[in-house]
């Protein structure tokens, strides 16, 4: 037979492996933790959805929607399905679809894969995961100012530092319509300056060039219309009142005008999270979506976070300590003493403890070289002369510092195994 070709993930769709998940671990409790002192339930929603819930949440002529989606037809029935590129539409989707609305505000949080079919880099992947907030049914911006506190405490949590907060205010949709037309009129001034993604968007979606990454239109970008300019009284009193809880909470924050998100949802509060230059979190206000995707009309805002960009931060952090490791490791030769090991191994378990059964054979010396390997502090032996006087033998692989073979060993009746190994390590604490 010829050799087979070695398989490879697909670009930007990685692999998560064992030693990453001690930092993983750490993140989701964090965050479960955080959700649940703020009142927030977890809610799962499919990772596919109808096409047309992302196209009408996430907006016709965005980034995401015009090239980033992984679309497909259903071959069975027909059906146009997307690959979640975010969880927002979804769970608007989930809480209309169930109800969730008509017995007041909802607070919901989520974490999970999303999709998106970007040039894979550094902290930009195909496949990434995010963990998000909706508050649903909420006006006012003490909500908003919620889920920034939530977002400040959860960094508190998992050590980060150096994280900066932006915000800025969207209005509504009549202040934005005024500026996108005073938009529209700068940049047809500006035409010559224009590169082709702009001068596709000039009428479509002028707002979005604001966002553009061509160094070449910053300039010209910074000049615009701004549209803090065309904000009425009620959009300023709200963004006013936002900044005065964030102060009254001491959460620094900076006012970035050109902030504008690359998603269509939004209005009045946007805000990001951004550290060594990339936005680790994004959210704000979005209360059209609720009535655009055929509920009855509510407010609401969320946020959310991308993992890998936030593990980064940890990893930098030095909060990474590959902690795989279990409490005991048996080893044991001859059938009796399997036997004898395999029952030792469940009783140990049963007494909560973590417990690797050597398996697959070989000698004393292979089998005490795994022990050492699998990070156990203590290894329990049992050999012929061990199960023949009703004994196990423990070895110590660890001393109280952490220090590799520390070399001491006791015999102890296996009938008390389970009590002599938790003194063992009682005593080692
Ligand atoms: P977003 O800004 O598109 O917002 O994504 C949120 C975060 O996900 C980003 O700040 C970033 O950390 C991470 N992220 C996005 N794309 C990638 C990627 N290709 N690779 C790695 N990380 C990525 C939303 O998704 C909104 N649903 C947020 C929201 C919730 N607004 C209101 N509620």
């Amino acid at each position: 037979m010829s050799k087979q070709e070695k398989l490879q993930g697909v670009r930007g769709m990685n692999d998560i492996l064992p030693a990453d998940e001690p930092l993983w671990r750490r993140l989701e409790d964090t965050v479960a933790d955080c959700m649940r002192s703020y009142g927030y339930r977890r809610i799962r929603t499919p990772i596919v959805e109808h096409t047309r819930l992302f196209v009408r949440g996430i907006g016709e002529v965005t980034d995401i929607v015009e090239k980033e989606m992984y679309s497909f037809t259903d071959a069975l029935n027909g059906e146009e399905l997307t690959l979640r590129p975010e969880s927002t539409a979804g769970v608007v989707r989930a809480a209309i679809e169930h109800n969730m609305l008509y017995d007041g505000p909802k607070r919901l949080w989520y974490t999970g894969p999303m999709f998106r079919h970007e040039k894979p880099q550094k902290g930009r992947y195909r496949q990434f995961h995010q963990v998000g907030a909706e508050a649903l049914g909420f006006a006012g911006p003490d909500a908003d100012a919620e889920v920034i506190l939530l977002c400040q405490r959860m960094w508190d949590d998992l050590g980060l530092t150096g994280v900066r907060l932006e915000i800025n205010s969207l209005g509504q949709s009549d202040e934005r319509r005024a500026h996108r037309e005073a938009l529209i009129a700068y940049f047809e001034a500006n035409q010559q300056l224009l590169d082709e993604d702009a001068k596709r968007r000039l009428y479509s979606n002028p707002l979005r060039i604001l966002d553009t990454k061509n160094k070449a239109m910053q300039s010209l970008v910074e000049a615009a219309p701004k549209l803090t300019e065309f904000l009425g009284a009620e959009s300023l009193a709200h963004f006013e009142r936002l900044k005065q809880l964030l102060l009254s909470q001491n959460v620094p924050f900076t006012v970035n005008p050109r902030l504008v998100r690359g998603l269509d949802y939004y209005n009045l509060t946007v805000f990001e999270w951004v550290a060594d230059g990339l936005t680790i979190c994004g959210g704000g206000r979005y209360d059209p979506l609720i009535e655009m995707l055929g509920g009855r009309a509510a407010p609401a805002c969320g946020f959310a976070l991308g993992i890998e960009r936030v593990l980064e931060l940890m990893r930098a952090a030095g909060e990474l300590q590959d902690a795989s490791s279990c409490d005991v490791y048996v080893v044991h030769q001859g059938d009796a003493a399997q036997l004898a090991a395999l029952q030792a191994a469940e009783r140990l378990r049963d007494a909560a403890l973590d417990v690797v059964l050597h398996c697959g054979g070989g000698g004393f010396k292979a089998q005490f070289k795994r022990a050492d390997a699998s990070g156990a502090f203590l290894a329990v032996v049992l050999g012929d002369d061990e199960v023949a006087a009703g004994e196990a033998t423990l070895k110590w692989l660890r001393g109280a510092d952490g220090e590799v073979g520390a070399g001491r060993q006791a015999r102890v009746p296996l009938s008390g195994l389970v009590e002599s190994v938790i003194d063992a390590i009682a005593n080692d604490e």
